[in-house]
């Protein structure tokens, strides 16, 4: 696995690798299945005995049951994981008591400036008391104890309705007041060589998120002096509380996801937050979408990464709409290094090198032209492993184009003093030298190229990067974009916050690369990806929390959505399917005005609207089907209050109508007056009745209806409007997307 940290998440997120861990027992191959068996358990000792049962039935005996089953599920629903074959799977999805069975799949993992920049500084006004009520649960690599960030003076005792636990673990010094619950998840069995069986985070991508949700305040945090500032978590006095899923080779089964949303919903945590890749377009077979349904039914939030796979079209995951899906988005610090070649022309490159330069140049070369034999004469110019003739670079800058990380870690390997690679893709995210080196474009590229053959000796020299101001927010590159492949008619991502070079706290436990001969280590690191971004949102979601702690995932969602600042379409391409509905702003957060709330009933009737099956939906409900026609049906297009709208249209047809109905509730001043603003596109004609809400009270709540009408689409893929409702001292805006379905594919 490749382990180079400020891009890690590049390698790590995301795909899902497609297959169960195999074990051949005689001729038939048995993998790991869930079998998803329904709601509240009632007593978990009797459930154990329930899936026993099934089991026995199938297997014709309790002993093979027994050798059979992985893992009980009994605390927050009732499941169990097992090792079948696919005809066994099969007879048990028929049988009684059993809503479903899915196969086991492996899924990849997908600051102190942050804060500051989205207008959250460290002034804020607090709820301390209740802030440290909070449990934030974090689903990752694990955790570094002994961090800084995880400190707790000045905690009390963790609150009482705490039921999880922590014990003693090898290379794992314990809990604390402030990391009040570490377990570890690894139901196949399989011990993974490059981590250890304990809730110690051997990656750092876990203390990473887990600081940037919760960490402590820490003064003069940097890595190398670089984005030096104050590094602190979203809610510094809130509780942590991590899940170890996913591990260094293997990834983050369905089975460990599955068994950590049953223990963190149980333990007692208000928020989940899980930067980790979901799958499937279908929520009844996503454990992510599973997992946090069933959180959600009991009041806990989920806020998850929306993947690392932009800026490809619908290519967002975790994409439920109970999940609150969360895009990255860029500050205003860049970092450079300065490359100066041997006939004075200086570039700007990309990237962390931490380095001084020993001398005022060094000898530069191509790696095309010092391939090791014929053999690799044509990919030598990526510079990866054997490929090079060590006598022909010792000493020497390698030029070199991008292919996959690590080619630092080779050229310095076989003698090579650095590289300058260059690449056209991740060019807003700063990737971590473990030798001097930085990115180039390919315009530079071809300079440099241009350069070394035009003379006898070529050389050049990279100097240590430095911080840059550049402009900002805008969405990186690499976040992951909607439509939403799994509802058309529902916007993902949600919201943007911040993820391209995010400093939090690091592991001891990995030098900075991870890669060969890099021996650096920092309590600090910079990493980019959504798998950063996320915990942003979590910790919000954890500071409304703190001063609205009977609001409803739901609400606590459209109060994070509705009082998003906008960003800027005309520099971010994809608009709302970069965004969402906006950059994060916390402080306005915990004071929207008017919330648009759901129950977990009205998520079941958008399910059956969605065209799922009701007879499958039990994995929602915890009973073997729901009668769809026996529900109330669901008003509008979309189906769900949802606190954005999005109009897919049938491109090159007749002009398109949407309905969308909405009911707001009233979470500020008793009596309010809103009045609406809208802004429509070119082309497109949005109506809303009433045009005034009144409220005589708190939590009142008050129905709308939003009708768009547009013309087709011709010459953009998709078109921006809003809809905002203010008052007085509150503004809620809720974005409209309407986009052509066809022109998508
Ligand atoms: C973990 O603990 C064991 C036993 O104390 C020790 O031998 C090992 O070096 C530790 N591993 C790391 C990575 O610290
Ligand atoms: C060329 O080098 C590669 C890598 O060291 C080696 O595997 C291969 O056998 C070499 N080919 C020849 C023709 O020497
Ligand atoms: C490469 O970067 C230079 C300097 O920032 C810029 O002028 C040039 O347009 C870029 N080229 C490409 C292809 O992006
Ligand atoms: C970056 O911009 C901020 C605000 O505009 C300014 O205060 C700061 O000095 C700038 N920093 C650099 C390194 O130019
Ligand atoms: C639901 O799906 C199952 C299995 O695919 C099928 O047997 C059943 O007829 C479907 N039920 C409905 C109501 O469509
Ligand atoms: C589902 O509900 C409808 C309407 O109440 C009813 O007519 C139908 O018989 C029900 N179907 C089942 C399988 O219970
Ligand atoms: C809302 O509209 C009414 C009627 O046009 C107007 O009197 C009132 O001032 C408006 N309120 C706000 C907050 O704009």
């Amino acid at each position: 696995m490749s382990r180079d940290k400020s891009m890690g998440t590049f390698h790590l997120l995301l795909l899902v690798v497609l297959m169960g861990f195999f074990a051949v027992n005689g001729d038939e191959q048995k993998n790991f299945y869930i079998v998803y068996m329904g709601d509240h358990p009632g007593i978990a000792e009797a459930a154990v005995e329930t899936h026993l049962d099934v089991l026995s039935t199938l297997k014709g005996s309790l002993l093979a049951a027994k050798e059979s089953i992985v893992h009980s599920y009994k605390k927050s629903f009732s499941a169990f994981a097992a090792k079948l074959t696919a005809d066994e799977a099969e007879t048990l999805s028929c049988m009684d008591g059993v809503v479903s069975v899915f196969p086991n799949r492996y899924h990849k993992l997908h600051t102190t400036k942050s804060w500051d920049f989205i207008g959250f500084p460290q002034t804020t006004r607090r709820n301390l008391k209740m802030e440290s009520n909070m449990v934030v649960g974090l689903l990752d690599t694990g955790i570094t104890p002994e961090s800084d960030s995880f400190k707790d003076d000045g905690l009390g005792p963790p609150p009482r309705k705490w039921k999880g636990t922590c014990g003693h673990f090898a290379n794992f010094s314990g809990c604390n007041n402030k990391i009040i619950g570490a377990r570890y998840f690894k139901l196949d069995g399989n011990p993974d060589p490059e981590d250890i069986l304990s809730p110690v985070d051997v990656d750092g991508h876990g203390t990473h998120t887990s600081s940037t949700l919760a960490g402590r305040a820490i003064e003069g945090a940097s890595l190398y002096g670089l984005a030096k500032g104050t590094a602190r978590g979203a809610v510094p006095s809130a509780r942590i509380a991590m899940y170890k899923v996913c591990w260094s080779s293997s990834g983050c089964s369905d089975m460990d996801l599955l068994a950590a949303f049953d223990a963190a919903i149980e333990d007692g945590v208000d928020v989940i937050s899980i930067s980790i890749g979901g799958y499937s377009p279908d929520y009844l077979s996503d454990s992510i979408a599973i997992g946090s349904f069933h959180a959600m039914k009991r009041g806990i939030i989920t806020a998850a990464s929306a993947g690392n796979n932009g800026p490809s079209l619908s290519s967002v995951t975790n994409h439920a709409p109970w999940i609150l899906t969360v895009a990255a988005s860029s500050i205003n610090r860049g970092f450079r290094s300065k490359v100066m070649l041997g006939n004075g022309k200086t570039f700007s490159g990309l990237g962390v090198s931490t380095f001084e330069p020993k001398q005022s140049s060094y000898p530069l070369v191509s790696g095309a032209d010092v391939y090791r034999n014929n053999t690799v004469k044509s990919s030598s110019r990526f510079c990866m492993e054997d490929t090079l003739d060590p006598i022909k670079v010792k000493d020497k800058l390698v030029y070199c184009e991008l292919e996959s990380w690590g080619a630092d870690s080779v050229v310095k390997d076989i003698g090579g003093v650095g590289v300058i690679l260059e690449s056209e893709m991740y060019l807003d995210a700063a990737q971590i030298f473990m030798a001097p080196g930085t990115m180039v474009n390919a315009t530079i590229g071809d300079a440099i190229s241009k350069y070394i053959h035009s003379t006898r000796s070529p050389s050049a020299v990279i100097y240590k990067t430095q911080e840059v101001n550049i402009s900002a927010p805008l969405v990186a590159s690499f976040s992951s974009r909607g439509p939403n492949p799994g509802s058309k008619h529902i916007l993902k991502p949600d919201i943007a916050a911040p993820g391209v070079n995010i400093l939090a706290s690091y592991t001891p436990l990995q030098s900075l690369t991870g890669l060969k001969g890099d021996t650096r280590h920092s309590k600090f690191i910079l990493m980019s990806g959504t798998s950063m971004a996320c915990p942003h949102i979590g910790g919000v979601a954890a500071y409304v929390k703190s001063f609205h702690p009977n609001w409803s995932p739901a609400a606590v969602k459209s109060a994070i959505m509705t009082s998003a600042t906008p960003m800027n379409p005309k520099i971010n391409n994809d608009a709302e399917f970069s965004y969402g509905a906006g950059q994060v702003n916390p402080v306005q957060a915990v004071n929207p005005g008017l919330v648009y709330d759901i129950d977990s009933m009205s998520y079941i009737q958008f399910l059956c609207r969605e065209g799922y099956n009701g007879s499958s939906l039990g994995v929602f409900v915890g009973s073997k089907s729901v009668n769809c026609s026996a529900l109330p049906p669901a008003l509008g297009d979309d189906a769900l209050n949802y606190p954005t709208m999005q109009l897919s249209m049938k491109s090159g047809q007749k002009p398109t109508t949407g309905v969308f109905r909405r009911r707001v509730t009233n979470v500020g001043p008793p009596i309010s007056i809103y009045n609406a603003t809208i802004n429509s596109p070119n082309g497109v004609e949005i109506t809303v009745r009433p045009m005034t809400l009144s409220f005589s009270r708190t939590s009142q709540k008050r129905s709308f209806t939003v009708v768009v009408k547009a013309k087709p689409i011709t010459n953009a893929q998709m078109l921006s409007g809003s809809l905002i409702w203010r008052s007085s001292r509150h503004t809620v805006r809720c974005p409209i997307v309407m986009y052509n379905e066809l022109s998508l594919d």
